[in-house]
Parts: C-alpha cells; sequence; structure tokens
C-alpha cells in the first residue's frame, strides 16, 4: 500500500519561507519516500519546522545522514559525537556585536568558510528559556531578486572572502561567489553575511566594505524573514544555500540546542 503523502499535513509559517509540517515521528522510523517528500517540501519552503521530535544525538545524526555527509564543526562537538554541535548559550541579553559574535548570533548562512558549506542544517531544541531566543531567518533567494538591476549586474561575477578565524585560527577560509546559483532550483540568492564575509575580492577596501554594507543591509530586510519560536524538541531544518538565520541574544536562561551540518557542494 502507498505511504500517505505528508504535503497534506503541511502549513506555511511565513509569507517568505518556512513550513510546518505535523504528524510525522522520526524516532518511530522514516522510509526512504518520507525522506524525499522532506526533501522537496524543502526546495519549496527553504526551512522546515518538524514538532515533537524525541531524538536522542545519535538518532539525530542517523537522521541527519539521510541527507548527505556530515560535518563537524571545529569550535563545539557533543559528548557522544563529533557529528553533532552542541550548542548552549546562557546569558545572551544583547550581547552581540559585530565581530564578536556568541555562536549563531549575528546573520549567517552555516560554516561558509569552508570549501564545501553545509546545504542543510539541522537544529533540535533541548532546553529553552521562558521567553526570549527565537532564531530568525531570512530568504535569500527573495534578497537578490529584489535587488535592482544595476546592482543585480555590479555584483554578478563577484566573489568574496569568507573566513573561519573567528573559530580557531588552523581553521579555513574560503572564497565564494557573491551570488550564488542553487544547484537543485537553479535559483539565485544572495551569498554574503555579516559575520564570515570580509571583503569581494579584487575591489578597493572603501568600495567593499560599502557594497556590503549595502547587501547586507537589504538582505535582512524584515519583508524576506520568519522568526521561529521555539519549543523543546522542535527540529528545525533549513536551507543555507537558500536563507541566513540570526540566533536572537535576548534571554539569560539556559538556551541548549543539538545540530547538524550536512556537507554542501562547492557555490558556484
Ligand atoms: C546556528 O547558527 O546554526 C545556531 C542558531 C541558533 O542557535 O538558533
Amino acid at each position: 500500500m502507498a505511504e500517505p503523502a505528508i504535503k497534506n499535513d503541511v502549513t506555511r509559517v511565513g509569507v517568505s519561507l518556512g513550513a510546518r509540517v505535523e504528524g510525522i515521528n522520526l524516532a518511530a522510523g522514516y522510509s526512504e519516500y518520507t525522506i524525499r517528500e522532506l526533501r522537496d517540501l524543502m526546495l519549496e519552503h527553504h526551512l522546515l519546522v518538524l514538532p515533537d521530535q524525541h531524538l536522542s544525538a545519535l538518532e539525530l545524526e542517523a537522521f541527519g545522514r539521510e541527507w548527505g555527509d556530515l560535518l563537524t564543526h571545529p569550535a563545539t562537538k557533543h559528548r557522544d559525537t563529533p557529528y553533532v554541535q552542541f550548542i548552549g548559550g546562557r546569558a545572551r541579553m544583547f550581547k552581540f556585536t559585530v565581530g564578536v559574535h556568541p555562536f549563531g548570533g549575528g546573520w549567517h548562512s552555516d560554516m561558509t568558510w569552508h570549501a564545501t558549506p553545509p546545504h542543510i542544517t539541522g537544529l533540535h531544541a533541548q532546553q529553552l528559556p521562558a521567553m526570549g531566543g527565537d532564531t530568525a531567518f531570512a530568504n535569500q533567494h527573495l534578497a537578490y531578486e529584489t535587488l535592482d538591476d544595476a546592482t543585480k549586474e555590479e555584483i554578478a561575477d563577484l566573489k568574496a572572502f569568507h573566513t573561519g578565524k573567528v573559530f580557531g585560527p588552523d581553521v579555513e577560509d574560503s572564497i565564494h561567489p557573491v551570488v550564488r546559483t542553487h544547484n537543485e532550483s537553479g535559483r539565485k540568492a544572495l551569498y554574503v553575511n555579516g559575520n564570515f564575509t570580509k571583503y569581494i575580492c579584487d575591489m578597493p577596501d572603501d568600495d567593499s566594505e560599502k557594497l556590503l554594507f549595502k547587501l547586507f543591509a537589504h538582505a535582512t530586510r524584515p519583508e524576506f524573514t520568519y522568526r521561529h519560536r521555539w519549543e523543546i524538541n522542535d527540529l528545525v531544518l533549513w536551507d543555507n544555500r537558500s536563507v541566513m538565520h540570526y540566533a536572537i541574544g535576548d534571554y539569560n536562561e539556559l538556551r541548549t540546542m543539538h545540530r547538524i551540518v550536512v556537507k554542501g557542494d562547492v557555490p558556484v
């Protein structure tokens, strides 16, 4: 008998991106068919909320492997496996400043300093403050598509330098296109971020700074965003080729998350 389509249990959560998928219990097992449907939904919505997922770190890792090879992170790992990041924060109230951001704070796409940055991230909520600790997401296809034609032309062939040195002196740096084309949907997206992108290549410093400032401001316009208010055991998956995100630092209690990052391709 054919499996029921999960598409019937899907509701959009934001105008610009995101869908909530009910009726899935990953701890009870999942088929190739379910994974295929989730992949299709991801291409359509760029972010999926799967509520009420009771998964250990190792089960989260196993689910992540259904999406591809997993990456580790130089700054954090779970005690049971290096392929799950343990992200714990406390006393983050208003702590963000550019360049000295707490983990996850500041607008970014994950690990853009990596040669093959993750295409998918999964974040699983473990402990949450009574209030605050939301994560904001911004659709970078919309950001690109709403630029004026002159800017689109100006940035068409530019490349930018991304550094991972905030996580340690030996962490790699990479150069990626300012506009990347999604390798599955073919849609273009802006691909620069305030956390890791340091300059536009082959451009005078002042011009690079001005252009990046303009692109960062545009990329994070509220019109392109969805803000997720977490519940314990929410598993949120997103496509880093399509969205940036920002862990909002407005809490003092403990907030802990488990995270997986799925290796992507070289951005083009
Ligand atoms: C991240 O940047 O991947 C973490 C986001 C969060 O903790 O909300």
